[in-house]
């Protein structure tokens, strides 16, 4: 295990009814940039329960509303404008990873004098950020309690992550009920996001790192195991709070922290959404089985198989043999789920790959297995 520094510094209230804890804002100062999506929290009701709380805290409200999915650097800025004219004491994001993304470098981006876009660009010139709170409505990145906001600008095809312990938010409420109305789509392809980043932290070369790993299995056999009871039954309130937590727990650090290693099918699959802007978690539920079967060799079984043994209860003495059989479980799942199983389902051809390809070796390097330019088209090719 390597030496680390645990810091996981934001306050989560969890469970039915917690957003009465918005009140806490006022600690903060009494200005507030409110980030919202397209609209699901006006339709769900939570829109007005939170501007109710802001407002018996006289707390001021300013809006920075229609972030899209795979959220755009315009946005951002615009949340920095309103910010700036405005003394912003602190923003608050409800909504999913792209809202609770987005409104974290405009947090950083009003702490800062030149273009937000820098600071997605360089993470080390974030100095300083506003206070962030957020409210989650969809379980999937885990951006309500890490470090990290990934930003897009389609005008270049560029969307990159950026990661700063400023970016971490102060607090954050996290009610399942308030996922009851993700849909189908969305539900399945968080569900593959928050497995992915189980799996991008699993697939380490630290050894001997078994705290992490067998964490990171409970948590992996708790998504393949919820979301498909969410997927029939959205209102299912342990399905939802188990995916929910799951969620946070996959990219907090807690298991990352002395197991670290290069992610690299995040990379792989940035491309595909700065080129083709795809819906994040249908990218990885694509690409994870091929990247799977391209990195399983005589080397990297062993962890295959405990993966398989341990996530799967797959029965199979020989190492490579189970590896396989983890494998094709994981790939059936993402179908079950109904999630895309090739490029090609999602409108991409290969086009780009090449270019794509480049720009993702660089994310990769220091990844389980190293992967060149050339193996990210060979991984491209094998999905499409
Ligand atoms: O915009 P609204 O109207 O809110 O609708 C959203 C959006 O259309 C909808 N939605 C959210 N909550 C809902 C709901 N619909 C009904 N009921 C609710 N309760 O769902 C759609 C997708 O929302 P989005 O926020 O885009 O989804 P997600 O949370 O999957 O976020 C994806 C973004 O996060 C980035 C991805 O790359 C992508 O840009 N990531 C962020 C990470 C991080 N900060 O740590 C890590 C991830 O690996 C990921 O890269
Ligand atoms: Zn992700």
């Amino acid at each position: 295990m390597n030496n680390f520094t645990y810091s996981i510094p934001t306050k989560i209230h969890f469970g039915k009814g917690q957003i009465s804890h918005l009140s806490e804002l006022s600690e903060s100062g009494n200005k507030v940039l409110l980030c919202y999506g397209g609209g699901s929290i006006k339709k769900a009701g939570i829109y007005d329960e939170a501007v109710k709380i802001l407002k018996e805290e006289d707390m001021e409200i300013f809006e920075l509303s229609g972030i899209a999915p795979n959220p755009k650097i315009e946005s951002v800025r615009e949340g920095v404008k309103l910010c700036k004219e405005n003394s912003i004491d602190m923003v608050l994001a409800i909504g999913g990873g792209s809202v609770i993304d987005c409104a974290k470098v405009v947090a950083a981006g009003a702490c800062y004098d030149g273009d937000p876009w820098d600071l997605v660009i360089t993470p080390r010139w974030i100095k300083k950020a506003l206070p962030i709170y957020s409210v989650l409505t969809l379980s999937a990145t885990g951006s309500e309690m890490d470090k990290f906001a990934v930003i897009s600008d389609m005008s270049k095809n560029e969307k990159w992550g950026t990661a700063s312990d400023h970016m971490k938010p102060k607090m954050s409420i996290l009610d399942p009920e308030y996922t009851y109305s993700v849909s189908k789509k969305q539900t399945a392809a968080g569900t593959a996001d928050i497995i992915s980043h189980i799996c991008e932290n699993y697939f380490t070369n630290v050894k001997n790192a078994d705290v992490q790993a067998r964490f990171a299995e409970g948590l992996l056999k708790n998504c393949f195991k919820y979301g498909p009871v969410a997927l029939e039954e959205p209102d299912n309130y342990d399905a939802r709070a188990n995916l929910m937590w799951t969620a946070s727990m996959a990219i907090n650090g807690m298991i990352q922290y002395g197991a670290e290693v290069a992610w690299c099918v995040h990379p792989m699959e940035h491309e595909l959404s700065a080129f083709y802007d795809i819906t994040h978690g249908e990218g990885l539920a694509i690409l994870t089985p091929h990247w799977m079967e391209f990195a399983l060799n005589d080397d990297t079984a062993y962890k295959f198989a405990d993966y398989a043994r341990n996530v799967w209860d797959v029965v199979n003495d020989d190492d490579m043999a189970a590896a396989k059989e983890g494998i094709a479980y994981t790939r059936e799942y993402f179908k079950k789920m109904g999630l895309p199983q090739t490029l090609t389902d999602v409108g991409i051809d290969k086009e780009y790959f090449d270019i794509m390809a480049q720009k993702a070796a660089d994310g990769c390097k220091g990844s389980f297995v190293p992967l060149s330019k050339e193996d990210i088209v060979s991984i491209y090719e094998a999905a499409l």
